[in-house]
């Protein structure tokens, strides 16, 4: 993977011009309370762009006027006191190792070099330093990105701040070989950890005994990493999308819709399967699973090259809009969107709702999607999400998801057994 990493930055910053810095910080784990911290969660442009997962570290990548380029990872020095109490921090060798990148430095050092550098380049046109300043909320904390901008522009306001987000977004919406390996390892253990849930399935089980087999699965399996916090639905839960308190009993007669996943060298699955509880589909949920079934076989027949999420979302609404009538749903003035209220569609990769840049864009070879058509009737009790990731080829998809069970007579099967 070293090489892939080496071969990102200098795709990153090879058509920038210089004088330019690029600055990208891994972050840290937030204080939960007195001593506690949450889990630490790298940031993925900072993997994406090392292969180091490891807090309070900073990427600088500096052009000169003259087009050389440096690199430098900064790092907080390893600590012979705090290794005795979780773990030693990486030491620089090991940061070359996973990185390839030779100059090290002292975490302590960046504010020297930051100076040094904007010194370096007086005289040769305005210096550009390139961050990662995107909001995904209006109201989102600051991230170090944003608290550093804000300090450079005060101290050195002839510098030009300008945002890397749209470069990260175009790298890493294309995935490569290596990538979509990994994005199969998490597709074959949710596969293994879904299929336990469905032969382990009974009426009157808790949502949570459930989410206790996917995740004891994935443990038995040696995987520790979920893509996102699992939602187990049973009946009217299902049509809350992010229904994810995963508590309560789900009865005979009812369908559970599960979404979940797990994550293989961060690379996500996002997998949503729907079934009855007690093994066997009413005539009724069987009605309506099937034509969500048919949604998605056709946004798979036609997700290509060319064409957006957007235009796959409304080949959903088009069909479930031809279908209403004889589903019985055409009914208290109620439409399409009343049954159906998220899109079909979003990008999969390091995040699971990975980076990109939005339904208006057409699809290209290399990127990962999820197909994910649902219908949610909340007075029926009925919820259906079915959920695969693809990955668009030169003339369609390849399903990365083909092998988790997802026809009314494959679960069935499963769960008669
Ligand atoms: N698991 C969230 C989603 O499917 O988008
Ligand atoms: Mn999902
Ligand atoms: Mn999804």
């Amino acid at each position: 993977m070293k090489e892939s990493y080496i071969a990102r930055r200098s795709k990153l910053i090879e058509n920038k011009q210089g004088p330019c810095m690029i600055c990208i910080f891994s972050g840290n784990a937030p204080r939960k309370s007195l001593d506690s911290v949450y889990p630490f969660y790298v940031d993925r442009n900072f993997f994406y762009l090392t292969g180091i997962d490891h807090e309070n570290m900073i990427l600088m990548l500096r052009k000169d006027q003259n087009g050389d380029v440096t690199e430098s990872l900064f790092i907080e020095p390893y600590d012979e006191e705090l290794a005795k109490w979780v773990g030693g921090r990486m030491r620089a060798d090991e940061a070359t190792e996973i990185s390839g990148i030779d100059n090290i430095r002292d975490f302590s050092d960046f504010s020297a070099a930051v100076h040094s550098f904007i010194n370096s380049t007086r005289g040769f046109g305005k210096t550009h330093v390139y961050l990662d300043l995107w909001r995904h909320v209006e109201n989102q904390a600051d991230t170090q990105a944003h608290q550093f901008a804000a300090k450079l522009q005060q101290r050195y306001p002839a510098v030009v701040i300008d945002d890397i987000f749209g470069d990260m977004v175009a790298m890493r919406l294309i995935k490569s070989h290596e990538e979509i390996a990994f994005m199969r390892k998490a597709q074959d253990a949710t596969c293994t950890a879904i299929i336990a849930m469905l032969k382990y399935a009974r009426p009157e089980m808790n949502e949570s005994e459930l989410e206790g087999i996917f995740d004891f699965s994935l443990k038995k399996q040696g995987v520790r990493e979920h893509a996102f916090t699992s939602i187990i639905a049973g009946g009217g839960r299902a049509a809350i999308l992010h229904y994810d308190n995963n508590d309560q009993i789900v009865h005979d007669g009812e369908m559970v819709l599960i979404d979940l996943g797990s994550a293989d060298g961060h690379y996500c699955a996002d997998i949503s399967r729907t079934f009855p509880i007690n093994g066997k589909f009413t005539d009724r949920q069987r009605q309506i699973y099937n034509a969500v079934l048919d949604a998605q076989r056709i946004v798979m027949a036609n997700a290509k090259p060319g064409v957006t999420t957007g235009q796959l979302n409304q080949m959903v609404i088009d069909y479930y809009e031809s279908r209403l009538d004889d589903l019985g749903l055409r009914k208290d003035g109620k439409g399409v969107r009343d049954y159906y209220y998220h899109g079909v569609s979003h990008s999969l990769g390091l995040d699971t709702h990975d980076i990109s840049h939005g339904r208006n864009v057409p699809l290209q070879p290399g990127m990962v999607i999820t197909v994910e058509p649902g219908l949610y009737i909340e007075e029926e009790s009925i919820g259906v999400r079915i959920e695969n990731d693809v990955l668009i080829t030169e003339d369609g998809i390849i399903d990365l998801s083909a092998a988790i069970p997802s026809t009314v007579e494959e679960i069935e099967a499963i769960m008669a057994k």
